[in-house]
């Protein structure tokens, strides 16, 4: 007997890694090589609807409106498969995935899209999956997706080859510390040179990249224990350096991939300009031009105004600790 269909939806929010995640020891099963920490952000969201449908020919995969692309589509197709031979399922299904960015962002929304995508479509094909499974099931598709499935402080360890079940795990909720995260876009446009291919590209020819290995886990360490403290000037080093050894990966792979804009280098001297005025703020930035400064709740509001006084910063606003993925139907 079939079921009746049931329409789920699920609401993700982004993440901004603390800890950076940048090579796979595994890429066919998409395991990190480096264990990453993040941060779940409230106001970068990502709302899926899913069903089942036993009429349907093919799976249809619409994005903010539009029908998904091959590539797009393909990677949706892959997760909902994995799905449907959890569940015993052969129905394709219609998903329907908008996100609810600040216009002009500029900014990754494969973590939040692939976490929704594994909330709605479980449910929908009836699993009760836990959230490690969850997670799990995201990082098969996106690594930083497995982060997303929770809210607050995240971490995710790094895998060996083949450990299909690696997921994320929660380290402390949202209210934990009152930190804000102050975005600042450089530039429009879609990435140079997209994070899959990128870290593919710094493990092939990177003559830095096994260091980068070797110390990522170091900087893994800090920034928890940073955490669990709230101790913000310690995560702050920590998280600066995670981010800059990771870009230095990057910018030595062959060809080099260089994300820095002009305006990405006045961001973070505006960063560190706040600093030498006595402002604990710190940056970190992902495979792209746009800066993220962390700061204490107080000082969100001036930190915001220098990264808006900068030249060739575009936009910015503030993001704090946001929630675990939430699932409607
Ligand atoms: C620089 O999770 O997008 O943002 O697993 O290949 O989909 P895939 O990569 P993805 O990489 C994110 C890289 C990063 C750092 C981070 O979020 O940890």
């Amino acid at each position: 007997m079939t079921k009746a269909p049931t329409e789920v939806t699920a609401r993700a929010c982004a993440n901004i890694a603390l800890a950076k995640y940048w090579g796979k020891a595994d890429a066919k099963k998409n395991i990190p090589a480096v264990p990453s920490i993040s941060l779940t952000l409230d106001q970068l969201v990502t709302e899926t609807r899913v069903r089942f449908d036993t009429e349907l020919a093919e799976d249809d995969v619409r994005l903010d409106g539009r029908r998904a692309t091959a590539d797009e589509k393909d990677r949706v197709v892959k997760m909902l498969n994995s799905i449907r031979r959890e569940a015993g399922l052969r129905a394709r299904a219609h998903v329907a995935s908008h996100n609810y960015f600040p216009t002009a962002a500029g900014l990754a929304s494969s973590a939040s899209g692939f976490a929704a995508l594994a909330a709605s479509a479980s449910a929908a094909a009836g699993l009760r999956s836990s959230p490690r499974r969850l997670s799990a099931l995201a990082r098969a598709s996106s690594v930083s997706a497995a982060r997303s499935i929770f809210g607050g402080f995240v971490e995710l360890p790094a895998g060996v080859r083949g450990q299909g079940d690696l997921h994320a795990r929660p380290i402390a909720a949202p209210d934990h510390w009152k930190v804000r995260l102050v975005i600042a876009v450089t530039e429009p446009g879609p990435k140079k040179v997209g994070s899959t291919e990128g870290m593919e590209r710094s493990k092939k020819t990177s003559p830095y990249y096994d260091a980068w290995v070797a110390d990522a886990p170091k900087w893994a360490r800090q920034i928890k224990r940073a955490i669990k403290e709230r101790d913000l000037d310690t995560l702050g080093v920590a998280m600066e350096r995670s981010t800059f050894a990771f870009h230095c990966c990057a910018m030595t792979s062959e060809p080099a991939i260089l994300y820095w804009a002009p305006a990405t280098l006045a961001a973070l001297g505006t960063v560190r300009g706040l600093r030498e005025r006595g402002v604990s703020t710190w940056a970190t930035m992902d495979a792209g031009p746009h800066v993220k400064a962390l700061c204490g709740i107080g000082d969100a509001a001036r930190v915001r105004q220098a990264l808006d006084r900068t030249p060739g910063v575009t936009r910015t606003w503030v993001a704090k600790p946001g929630p675990a993925v939430e699932v409607h139907s």
